[in-house]
């Protein structure tokens, strides 16, 4: 049986789904750990470099493959080129998503408990022990950060089980504006703050001394890939619901363009509170949920800004995470012949599982260091974002590049013709997989 394929109500509903997924934790939340980690400046142009030279190109690559073929990203390879092996990169993807929204909705959990303390006015005033040690010891428990795990998982599974349409659109034009707002406004009262002047420097004075630790370009590279939601056929996905009548450079330019605004204002509104709450910048995956409160609790009307920020958050989780729970349920609509139904909740069940494992890491099994001194969730991350994503993107990049003719490529993405199309396609050719190349060999000491 055959029903006719899902589609966007319009261009602009496919931009916002689009700018949905791409907007969420990874702008707030991996951002700012990830460039806390590597030494903020210099870190940040390397980011910026990976997202025009890399990223944005290889968007269109996605979302130009995912609208010539009309299938999710197994079916997608599997019809664009019958009978070649192409199509494993699809699993490969498939696996990704799964690993990927297996800890994001623990993260997003945490959302959830800190919308839900703002909302009750228990975090309005800082606890006793203070925000770090409040955070410590919710993480750290056993059942609780599991159970707002679940709700996020089942709130992912609902959307995407009533199609993606009417839900994602509406929340995604009242909550991403919102965001933005917010985020404009915190930036300026984080910039009033004491620590402000060192905390621009921190971000925007690269100190090129961090470009001698190989880790730092396959960091830049992944949270480049991260943001974007690229390489695992989430985009792909996305595209695959478009129709030809519409052109995609400009969309997707636009993706990344704004992404990227995201991420660059929410480094404004943390590091200035960085330094002046005297948080280690490099205090990984917790760095936001301690210093976010604490901006609030020095600004007026703080508390009701905290029930919005974690509302706004919580939703650009949710747009994000469908993107990714999308990847496996339209394979399985399609090869198994599932219901959107039962694909929803049997992928979703089996991602809520993944990720008991990152929520105990951070307590119980604080011990298992899978990867170097990496808990649970860091070793998932790592592994997901930092390899999984620049080798799915570039399978893209070389199917594009070197499967489709020149003509072929350049007709799925709307550039014939035009000057911007041979640059486009260059770099997608050559620029990008041996850059992607060269970062490997470099993170793992070859180069
Ligand atoms: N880009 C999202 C964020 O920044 C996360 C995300 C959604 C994602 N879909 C993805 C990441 C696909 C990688 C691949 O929060």
């Amino acid at each position: 049986m055959n029903m006719a394929r899902e589609s966007w109500a319009s261009k602009l509903g496919f931009m916002l789904a689009a700018m949905g997924s791409a907007v969420g934790l990874g702008n707030i939340w991996r951002f700012s750990y990830v460039a806390g980690e590597n030494g903020g400046g210099a870190f940040l142009i390397l980011y910026l470099i990976s997202v025009l030279v890399i990223g944005i190109p290889l968007l269109l690559v996605e979302v130009s493959i995912g609208r010539k073929a009309q299938s999710d990203v197994v079916g997608s390879y599997e019809k664009l080129a019958p009978g070649k092996p192409w199509y494993l990169a699809g699993f490969f993807g498939i696996g990704a998503s799964l690993l990927i929204l297996g800890f994001y909705s623990v993260v997003a959990g945490w959302s959830f408990y800190y919308f839900w303390n703002y909302l009750n006015g228990f975090f309005f005033n800082e606890p006793q022990e203070g925000y770090g040690p409040a955070f410590e010891s919710f993480t750290t428990t056993l059942t609780q950060p599991l159970i707002w795990h679940g709700l996020f998982m089942v709130v992912t599974i609902l959307i995407v089980l009533s199609g993606v349409k009417k839900g994602i659109e509406l929340a995604n034009k009242i909550f991403m504006p919102l965001l933005a707002i917010l985020l404009i406004i915190l930036a300026g009262f984080s910039l009033s703050l004491d620590g402000a002047a060192e905390g621009m420097r921190f971000l925007f004075q690269p100190d090129w001394s961090v470009l001698s630790d190989p880790t730092v370009y396959i960091s830049a590279l992944g949270q480049a890939f991260f943001s974007l939601s690229l390489g695992v056929g989430a985009m792909m996905t996305y595209g695959s619901y478009l129709s030809s009548s519409h052109k995609l450079p400009g969309a997707t330019f636009g993706i990344g363009i704004m992404d990227t605004l995201f991420a660059i204002i929410s480094g404004v509104v943390i590091f200035p509170a960085v330094f002046a709450f005297s948080i280690e910048p490099d205090s990984g995956p917790v760095l936001v949920f301690i210093t976010l409160p604490s901006i609030f609790n020095q600004m007026p009307f703080g508390g009701y800004v905290g029930i919005l920020f974690f509302l706004s958050l919580s939703l650009a989780a949710i747009s994000s995470s469908v993107s990714l729970l999308e990847v496996p349920v339209s394979y399985l609509m399609r090869a198994a012949s599932w219901t959107r139904r039962k694909a929803a909740m049997v992928s979703g069940l089996i991602i809520f599982i993944l990720g008991i494992g990152a929520s105990l890491g951070m307590g119980v099994l604080a011990g298992v260091t899978p990867i170097g001194e990496n808990n649970i969730m860091d070793s998932m991350d790592y592994i997901a974002s930092n390899i999984f994503l620049p080798l799915g993107g570039m399978t893209m990049a070389l199917f594009v590049g070197w499967h489709f003719t020149k003509r072929t490529a350049l007709e799925a993405a709307d550039l014939s013709g035009t000057g911007l199309g041979s640059v486009w396609y260059g770099l997608v050719r050559y620029i990008a997989p041996i850059l992607i190349v060269i970062i490997f060999l470099q993170a793992l000491g070859l180069f």
